[in-house]
């Protein structure tokens, strides 16, 4: 899609939006930049210092062996390579609870790894956006900043030269997490321009711009990154001063200034539900069209698979990126020096198992190698431990009892049929399942992965750890019905059979009211069998998975 930007007057918001508000035309830049020459002309020496750096530790690639992927295998080798990421919510790698599953960072350096080896000239930049917000389900999210270190420490791996900061930072505290890492290491670098206090508060951990020459290109590529008006505001850190962003990039350009031949600018705004002036990345694009790509916050979790382009007064093209959630995806954009100017052409790669380290690329892969080190990092902690436990609902509906969890070995003697069933299931070796796995190993140490794998983690009685709670391992009897306590003290009492059975036929049911229940028991199962972790239950899941675990009294029981 192309929107065109004629130069005309863009609409009032815009203001408000802290984007130029042009009163005669929309190029307003030169006359904020004119005023800019002024005020920032005796600081740019000192910052162009900063700038020049040399190559970063990532740019020589241990050799992993994969070739470029088809779509790239018929480009001709491109003069600059970039790539473009973001939003990674935390993925450090799929879970392989089911197959295929898409993404990660281990994929993600053997994809860049792939485009070095073929002689490529690469640079990358990431938006933010790199831990979770929150923790998963009742979890809190006491792994976030770690995750944000092993993210970024992978990211120098890869050769990243910036990456900026977004809600998800902000919600962890950017105080904490520029203290993770940028106050330690400098690469890659973060930019957030219009981030006010930055050199008071944060000096040397965050920057305005960043330049790059990758070795073998003859491309210069300067890059900023701002935080737009609209998530600056849901940034509810107190430490954190926003300044205008107009001011910010005009600031950057003009120190651009014929210094690079290709300039990025990583907007932390979203295009919004339609795309027109009032999305922040486009007005931005308007109003600097000197910019050859913004990378600008996704609404999806599926990105779109080409750039929108803005045609600038001047004819050229200002290309919108979005790569969507989880780090699922890696853009691509190659660029070519021609006489007439830059060329560009993207490819947008999904991180598929084709991505996986092929055996022989494992025992020195810096990525496997840091996912172990995080992996005992968290073991180390005890995180398992320290997961603060909530109160199970069923106490709100029986004020007086207090059910705990007693593990699946006492439901035996009185439901010999169901627990049979639920012996030979996945369900029984769930825990088992993540004491096997490897690459990474301990992830029956790792809350993320326990979460889903035992009986009641994050509830008051329930599993913390093999040697702590050893009856609650695997996902038992009451992961599904319950803590029974209660119930095993009165087996006869009917609140908390109703408890612990919410998914009673009623006698007589009629086919709908069947079909109903069964709705309710598959919406149920997808609370663990989600779209992340069965990428297969979309296809027949509930049908093709409950006759398996099914386990109805049989009738002389009754
Ligand atoms: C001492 C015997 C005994 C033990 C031990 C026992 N139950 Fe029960 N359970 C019963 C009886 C009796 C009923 C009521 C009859 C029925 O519905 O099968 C029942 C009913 C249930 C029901 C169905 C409620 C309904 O109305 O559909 C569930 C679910 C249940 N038990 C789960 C468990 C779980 C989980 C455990 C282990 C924590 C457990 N029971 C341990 C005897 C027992
Ligand atoms: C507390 C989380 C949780 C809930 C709730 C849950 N499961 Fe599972 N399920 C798992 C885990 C974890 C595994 C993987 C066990 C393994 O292989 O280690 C699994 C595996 C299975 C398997 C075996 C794998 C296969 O494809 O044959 C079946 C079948 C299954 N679940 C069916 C269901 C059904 C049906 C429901 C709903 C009634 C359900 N599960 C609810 C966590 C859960
Ligand atoms: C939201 C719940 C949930 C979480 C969190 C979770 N799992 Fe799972 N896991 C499942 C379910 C459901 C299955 C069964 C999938 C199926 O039936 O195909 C499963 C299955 C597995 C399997 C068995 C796959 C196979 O081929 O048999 C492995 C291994 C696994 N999970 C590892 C992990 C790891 C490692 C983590 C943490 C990073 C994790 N899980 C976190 C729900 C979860
Ligand atoms: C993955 C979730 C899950 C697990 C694990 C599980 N159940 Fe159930 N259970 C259910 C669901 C859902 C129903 C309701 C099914 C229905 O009525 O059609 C049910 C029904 C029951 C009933 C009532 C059966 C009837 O005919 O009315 C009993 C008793 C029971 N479960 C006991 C157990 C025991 C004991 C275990 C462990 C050995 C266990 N369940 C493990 C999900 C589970």
């Amino acid at each position: 899609m192309t929107i065109d930007n004629p130069g005309v007057p863009l609409k009032s918001d815009w203001k408000e939006m802290d984007m130029p508000s042009p009163k005669t035309t929309g190029r307003l830049f030169p006359i904020i930049g004119a005023v800019f020459l002024l005020l920032v002309s005796g600081l740019g020496g000192t910052c162009l210092a900063k700038w020049l750096r040399p190559p970063v530790a990532g740019e020589v690639a241990h050799t992993v062996g994969l070739s470029l992927p088809p779509a790239l295998a018929r480009w001709k080798k491109p003069d600059l390579t970039l790539i473009l990421t973001g939003q990674q919510y935390g993925y450090l790698l799929p879970c392989g609870c089911s197959r295929p599953q898409v993404g990660g960072l281990e994929r993600r350096y053997n994809y860049l790894s792939a485009l070095r080896e073929a002689g490529w000239p690469v640079t990358a930049v990431d938006l933010g956006d790199i831990a979770q917000k929150q923790g998963l389900g009742p979890l809190t999210n006491q792994q976030g900043l770690i995750k944000y270190r092993y993210s970024m420490q992978a990211l120098k791996k890869m050769g990243y030269a910036a990456v900026s900061l977004g809600l998800s930072e902000a919600k962890l505290g950017l105080f904490k997490i520029l203290g993770e890492y940028a106050l330690n290491d400098p690469d890659p670098r973060v930019l957030v321009a219009n981030l006010s206090n930055k050199e008071t508060d944060f000096p040397e951990q965050v920057f305005e711009t960043a330049l790059v020459q990758p070795s073998g290109s003859p491309i210069r590529v300067g890059i900023t990154a701002v935080v737009g008006p609209t998530i600056s505001r849901k940034m509810k850190d107190p430490i954190a001063q926003f300044g205008s962003s107009r001011d910010a990039l005009a600031k950057a350009l003009k120190s651009f200034e014929k210094k690079t031949d290709l300039r990025v600018l990583l907007y932390q705004g979203a295009m919004g539900t339609v795309a027109n002036d009032d999305s922040e990345p486009i007005a931005a694009a308007k109003a600097f069209p000197d910019f050859d790509i913004i990378l600008c916050v996704c609404d999806e979790d599926e990105p779109p698979g080409e750039p929108l382009e803005v045609k600038q007064a001047d004819g050229r093209l200002t290309r919108i990126i979005r790569i969507g959630h989880k780090g699922k995806y890696v853009g691509t954009m190659g660029v070519w020096k021609t006489p007439v100017g830059l060329e560009f052409k993207y490819h947008l790669q999904d991180l598929g198992e084709q991505w996986l380290t092929p055996t022989g690329g494992v025992p020195d892969h810096p990525v496997i190698d840091l996912m172990e080190r995080y992996a005992k990092e968290v073991e180390r902690g005890d995180l398992l431990g320290k997961t603060a436990q909530s109160t199970h609902p069923f106490s709100a509906s029986v004020p007086d009892a207090q059910p705990t969890y007693v593990g699946s070995d006492k439901c035996k003697k009185c439901h010999e049929e169901a627990y049979k069933v639920w012996e030979s299931s996945g369900h029984g070796h769930a825990w088992q399942t993540l004491a096997d796995a490897k690459k990474p190993g301990l992830r029956h140490k790792d809350p993320e992965c326990v979460l889903c794998h035992t009986v009641g983690f994050g509830y008051k009685s329930g599993f913390v750890d093999e040697v702590r709670t050893p009856k609650l391992k695997d996902v038992g009897c009451e992961s599904c019905h319950g803590p029974g306590s209660e119930h095993l003290k009165s087996t006869s009492d009917e609140t908390w059979h109703k408890l612990m059975n919410p998914w009673k036929a009623k006698e007589k049911e009629t086919a709908t009211e069947n079909k109903t229940r069964l709705k309710r028991i598959d919406q149920f199962c997808q609370t663990c069998h989600d779209m992340e972790n069965d990428v297969n239950w979309v296809d027949q899941g509930f049908a093709k998975k409950w006759p398996k675990i099914a386990h109805p009294t049989p009738l002389e029981k009754k």
